[in-house]
């Protein structure tokens, strides 16, 4: 029995499943942003909010959907800062954390994508405990609560909205840092598909990219547990129903907004059971060369699940079963070899790039070394269901490149 999972065992003796983030969904329900702070007694009083978002966004109006959400109501919005960089950055950070303490802001939303939920949220802990963003790299090292955030994705990627995580550039060291701690959960997310109904079609496609990835690298880490599980099949299920109708049409779709929804559910399965080799590969190309972290997951993401195929075939084969490949009754081998193909075919119809020379990265040995040498240091790696020598991660990145 077990017709999708295969009913596998329980692998860990020991295990926590949080997820305190309130989740609210409904279109236009960011125009109703001040009822539902009502609604929270933890909130109601909170009224001088810091807006963070960015250029891009604020371009596309959605700044002016919630300035309107608190025009003539008792919140002030004391700070707007629009100008978040893309993967962030850690000085930036520092800047933002000022103006929130000078602004004494009690509440703070953030309106973007993960570049601007992880800066809001790496912002608000330097503003509560100080220093710098690298002092609280790993994880469990942000010492207590922050100012709460309210998380407005405009993307259908990151999940930011309901992850203990954040990660930052620090731009002059050409590195991503990624921190996790209980504290960094926002206190609300809310899924408006107005919000996603401009973002571009290539975007569409790289952040439902992070969101399958998400949920693949989830489904088959080292920690992985069945809530989370079942969270990263749902995502997996509706991102291979959905992504190309959302790429391919604007607006507030379903298809659109069931992106959301798996980009959620993804994200509460790896901020439980972590992403492993894809993001570590994926943080490395991206802090090198600036590759957009869900076209970089992209890439990387066939190529390690072929590396991983020998320790968890029976879960790459749930996972061409919640992707709709067709029964053939083979062994779990050959559904785990039809999952890889599942996502390379997916990949395509995207227009997806296959190899990262195809995004201006050099094929080179030193290229490879530089990058394999990030990723052996990248925390993610440890989740990852096969570890791999040097020289192991050495070839696969070489495979990528
Ligand atoms: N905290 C986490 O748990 C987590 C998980 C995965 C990735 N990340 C991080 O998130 C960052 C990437 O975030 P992202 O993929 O969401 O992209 P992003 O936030 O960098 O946004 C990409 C671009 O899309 C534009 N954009 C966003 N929404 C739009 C909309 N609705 N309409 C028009 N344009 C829009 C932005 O202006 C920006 O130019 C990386 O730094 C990555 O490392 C964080
Ligand atoms: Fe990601």
């Amino acid at each position: 029995m077990g017709f999708i999972t295969g009913n596998p065992p329980l692998t860990r003796p020991d295990a926590t499943f949080a997820m305190p983030t309130e989740i609210k969904y409904g279109v236009g329900k960011v125009g109703n942003l001040t009822i539902e702070l009502q609604l929270a007694p933890d909130l109601a009083e909170r009224t001088r909010i810091a807006v963070f978002t960015d250029a891009g966004v604020a371009a596309a109006g959605l700044l002016d959907v919630v300035r309107q959400a608190f025009a003539d109501s008792d919140y002030a919005i004391v700070a707007v800062i629009d100008d978040t960089p893309p993967e962030s950055d850690a000085e930036f950070v520092k800047r933002a954390a000022a103006q929130l303490n000078e602004q004494e802001a009690s509440l703070i939303v953030a309106l973007g994508g993960g570049s601007v939920m992880d800066t809001s949220k790496i912002a608000a802990v330097i503003a509560a405990y100080g220093g710098e963003a690298g002092e609280y790299e790993g994880g469990f090292m942000v010492p207590g609560p922050i100012t709460p955030i309210i998380a407005i994705p405009t993307t259908v990627g990151t999940g930011s909205e309901v992850t203990l995580a954040a990660v930052v550039k620090d731009q002059a060291r050409r590195r991503k840092l990624t921190i996790a701690s209980p504290f960094l959960f926002p206190r609300m997310a809310i899924l408006d598909p107005n919000m996603v109904a401009t973002l571009p079609a290539k975007l569409v496609a790289w952040t439902g990219f992070d969101a399958l990835t998400h949920a693949i690298e989830a489904y088959s880490c080292v920690e992985r547990e069945p809530i989370s599980a079942a969270l990263a099949l749902g995502a997996i299920e509706l991102i291979a129903n959905n992504l190309e109708a959302a790429m391919r049409e604007p607006g507030p779709t379903e298809a659109r907004a069931k992106m959301q929804y798996a980009a959620t559910m993804a994200a509460m399965a790896f901020s439980n059971s972590p992403v492993g080799a894809v993001h570590a590969i994926a943080h490395s190309v991206g802090a090198l060369f600036g590759v957009h972290h869900g076209l970089s997951n992209a890439i990387a993401l066939p190529f390690v699940m072929e590396f991983n195929l020998p320790a968890v075939a029976p879960h790459y084969a749930a996972i061409a079963r919640a992707m709709g490949v067709a029964e053939d009754g083979t062994s779990a081998e050959a559904w785990a070899e039809a999952a890889i193909e599942a996502v390379r075919a997916l990949k395509q119809r995207c227009g997806v790039p296959t190899q990262y020379r195809e995004v201006g990265v050099p094929p080179d040995a030193d290229t490879a070394a530089a990058v394999t040498d990030l990723t052996l240091e990248d925390i993610c790696l440890s989740f990852n269901p096969v570890k791999g020598e040097r020289e192991e991660i050495l070839a696969l990145v070489t495979r990528a490149l």
